[in-house]
């Protein structure tokens, strides 16, 4: 026993050596790699610095998942990696998922980005401060990319970092619907208006938005749209003036393109608050917000181990 723990931590030193020889082969140090990181990002099209290594051309996903991140929450992308964002088949359709970052000042953090990407290639990264007010640019990047990289996709997700999402249900739901265009769907807000209240995080003053109510919108803690509307909303984007709360800025885009946010069940499945864990309860959801990394995990394992198993509302819907 003793001998093959020590066996497997040799071999354990000998990859991580192997993995720090393999990163320093092409340049001298660490800073080199970072400068040579940030010259890559100008030669890079359209000013992305990091792409993933993905040609939707050939090999097109059914289903793009891109969730906002911030540099330094890398745990959440650890959880998110090995839970609901694996990249995976349901239902016969491909489901992958990418990051979502902007750009701090803090050199640190970039090479961990580095690194990141060099193991899991799954990051899109613009130049732009990384901000609660820049997450508009942060949604426009990734539709960005959807549009000129991606637009053989079939449907595109926007969530965040503390969201549980169920992609086999959002699947089986996406399929059940019969039509992949003009989709636009999530938690929405049918008659939300802007908060004049200059202390709330959702302030906005009359010179960003003058309108007393805002068109329908999604919350941003997750929304779907098929990529024919992901590509229109980037493309209108140009046009709307900018407004710092994202999803009410797609919903701006969504009223000059004419889609109407649409429910994607009869019961409510996207939820911008926090539900509850019971594995029932989770494989009839799609979104559930504010949880931690661990509790990602601990969810996603509950939810896939009892993925067979019956629950009281399956009886109803067999019966009938
Ligand atoms: C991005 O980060 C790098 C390193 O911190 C910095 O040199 C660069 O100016 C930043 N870009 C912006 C737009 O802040
Ligand atoms: C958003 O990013 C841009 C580009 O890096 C930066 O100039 C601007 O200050 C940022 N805005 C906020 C509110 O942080
Ligand atoms: C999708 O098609 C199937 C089979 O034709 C049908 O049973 C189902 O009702 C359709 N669903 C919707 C939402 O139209």
């Amino acid at each position: 026993m003793a001998f093959k723990r020590k066996a497997f931590f040799f071999i354990f030193a000998l990859g991580i050596i192997f993995l720090i020889l393999t990163v320093l082969w092409d340049s001298s140090s660490i800073c080199n790699l970072y400068q040579k990181d940030m010259a890559g990002f100008r030669r890079n099209s359209d000013d992305f610095l990091k792409l993933p290594e993905i040609d939707c051309s050939r090999n097109a996903p059914f289903l793009v998942i891109l969730v906002t991140s911030r540099l330094g929450q890398m745990e959440a992308r650890m959880a998110i990696r090995s839970t609901w964002g694996k990249e995976r088949i349901i239902a016969g359709k491909r489901i992958v998922t990418y990051f979502l970052l902007g750009n701090n000042s803090r050199p640190y953090d970039q090479i961990g980005i580095i690194t990141e990407n060099i193991l899991y290639k799954d990051i899109i990264q613009k130049d732009f401060m990384d901000t609660y007010y820049n997450l508009t640019l942060k949604t426009l990047m990734g539709v960005e990319w959807i549009h000129k990289f991606c637009p053989q996709s079939t449907f595109v997700m926007k969530t965040d970092c503390d969201m549980f999402v169920n992609t086999y249900h959002l699947t089986e739901l996406l399929l059940k619907r019969n039509s992949t265009t003009k989709l636009f769907t999530g938690s929405i807000k049918m008659h939300g208006h802007p908060i004049r209240d200059a202390k709330s995080k959702w302030y906005v003053s009359k010179e960003e938005y003058p309108g007393e109510n805002y068109p329908p919108f999604a919350s941003g803690t997750g929304y779907v749209l098929s990529t024919d509307v992901a590509r229109e909303v980037y493309v209108v984007s140009k046009n709307i003036p900018f407004l710092k709360l994202e999803d009410v800025f797609v919903g701006l885009c969504l009223v000059e393109i004419k889609i109407q946010p649409e429910e994607l069940d009869s019961r409510p499945t996207f939820f911008a608050s926090n539900v509850p864990f019971s594995p029932c309860r989770y494989k009839k959801i799609i979104t559930s917000h504010y949880n931690t990394p661990a509790q990602i995990i601990l969810y996603w394992d509950g939810m896939e181990k009892t993925m067979d198993e019956a629950c009281p509302g399956d009886l109803r819907i067999s019966g009938t």
